[in-house]
């Protein structure tokens, strides 16, 4: 398995272009099952899950055409091009879905398409259990008949599905995207309410408008979908990654640095910039993105909680954590999503980073320099947050396991390098 090593302590500064947001994709690409005609994705971010879920998609059948990197208004990204003419299977296998949760997307699209579909459940992962039963739930208020056979979904519906009024008692974003993209093609109106209102949510939705669909309230917690008889193709340009941005302006302000981050959506970034503004680092909006520095600042401690959008996500807990670990004073960051999203916390402790979990809440008290470790990754954003302290420390770090940070993150490495990081990627001999 490949490894990051870093030697901390550079200030990094320059500019990071920021991708497509992969969370986006992974929910724009099962959207192309929903239609005959080819849905063309540009701004798609290099990612494996973005392969993973293609390698989903072809084996029901959709074909695919890889345009390569198209510039596409100072962004860099992919040009994928989906034909789902005629889906040819309606089976999740077990051996993807376990790669990512998010194959469970082909779900609604292949109930709302063929009246069926058979998706193996995603079971948990580092984070969490991750149940789909809001998904199923809803569903079955749709009209679909599901049973689960030997850790399948197994589901079929009798004719369309039906319009429903479905109430989320939690906020799912998975859950909000299944029902969108199904509701699209049922039979009379759909009304979600409670509906999740991240901005991969918003990008989807305005995917499906630009393919036919008739979606009201946007953006909001309650949307409105009257259902049509077929959706067709069209050219969509997947949403900058708002975690990416986050990412990378956690790099610049940990290393007390000053980066560009071009491409980013400023105004997706709200409660991030709020906070690491109360931190002390400067943010500003720029024409090609935004601006972030902490040159010479002293950083103080802020505390969190983490919370659906518009609050602060999740998705960047663990970057800010590594963040509060060098600031002064002390943060109490509170994770409200995910049952168990803290384990990047033994890790930093091997950095230095003095840290106290109790329950869904740590407090995080800040000291004056990490120092350099071997560390593991254990989930997405526990790999990256790791890289950041590994940015910040004194002497080598190096990240072991860092397959989860390439499920995420296009070219880190090089991103980081270009900004004066020393960083680079050791290859696995083959067998290790
Ligand atoms: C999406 O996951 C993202 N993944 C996650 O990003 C993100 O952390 C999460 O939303 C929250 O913002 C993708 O978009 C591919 P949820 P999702 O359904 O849809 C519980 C990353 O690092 N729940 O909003 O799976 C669930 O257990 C990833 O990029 C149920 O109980 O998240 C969780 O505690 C990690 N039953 C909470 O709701 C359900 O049926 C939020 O889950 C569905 C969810």
């Amino acid at each position: 398995m490949d490894k990051i090593r870093i030697i901390g302590g550079t200030p990094l500064k320059g500019t990071i272009t920021v991708g497509g947001a992969k969370n986006a994709a992974l929910t724009l690409m099962p959207a192309c099952l929903l239609t005959d005609e080819t849905l063309t994705l540009s701004n798609l971010p290099h990612l494996v899950d973005i392969t993973t879920m293609a390698n989903l998609l072809a084996q029901h059948g959709v074909a695919m055409a890889l345009n390569g990197d198209a510039a596409n208004g100072g962004h860099t990204g992919r040009v994928l091009e989906l034909t789902a003419a005629d889906i040819t299977n309606t089976t999740a296998p077990y051996d993807l879905v376990r790669r990512m949760r998010a194959s469970v997307l082909v779900l609604g699209p292949l109930l709302a398409r063929c009246g069926e579909a058979r998706v193996s459940l995603p079971g948990g992962c580092a984070i969490g259990t991750r149940p789909v039963d809001l998904h199923l739930k809803a569903l079955e208020q749709m009209g679909a008949v599901i049973e689960l056979e030997e850790g399948y979904i197994v589901a079929h519906v009798k004719g369309r599905l039906k319009g429903a009024h479905i109430i989320f008692p939690q906020i799912t974003v998975g859950g909000t995207e299944n029902i969108l993209m199904a509701a699209t093609l049922a039979e009379g109106e759909t009304v979600i309410a409670n509906a999740a209102r991240e901005p991969e949510v918003a990008d989807l939705a305005h995917c499906l408008v630009a393919m036919g669909a008739k979606i009201e309230g946007i953006g909001s917690g309650t949307l409105k979908v009257l259902g049509v008889d077929r959706l067709h193709g069209a050219l969509y340009s997947v949403v900058p990654d708002r975690i990416e941005t986050g990412s990378y302006a956690v790099a610049a302000a940990i290393t007390r640095g000053n980066i560009e981050l071009v491409g980013a959506r400023f105004d997706l970034m709200e409660s991030v910039n709020k906070v690491l503004t109360e931190a002390g680092v400067q943010v500003e909006e720029t024409p090609r993105g935004m601006r972030v520095s902490a040159e010479d600042c002293e950083l103080t401690g802020v505390d969190i909680m983490t919370e659906p959008y518009p609050g602060f996500p999740t998705d960047m807990q663990a970057q800010l954590m590594a963040l509060m670990s060098t600031a002064r004073g002390a943060s109490m960051m509170t994770e409200t999503i995910f049952e168990n999203r803290f384990m990047h916390v033994p890790e930093m402790s091997r950095m230095g980073a003095r840290i106290n979990v109790h329950g869904a809440s740590a407090i995080v008290r800040g000291v004056p320099r990490l120092s350099g470790a071997q560390v593991m990754a254990t989930d997405l954003r526990a790999s990256v947050s790791l890289i950041l302290a590994g940015l910040a420390a004194e002497g080598e770090t190096i990240v072991n396991r860092v397959y989860h940070l390439d499920r995420g993150y296009e070219r880190v490495e090089e991103k980081l390098a270009a900004c004066g990081a020393h960083i680079e990627r050791i290859k696995s001999s083959a067998g290790e």
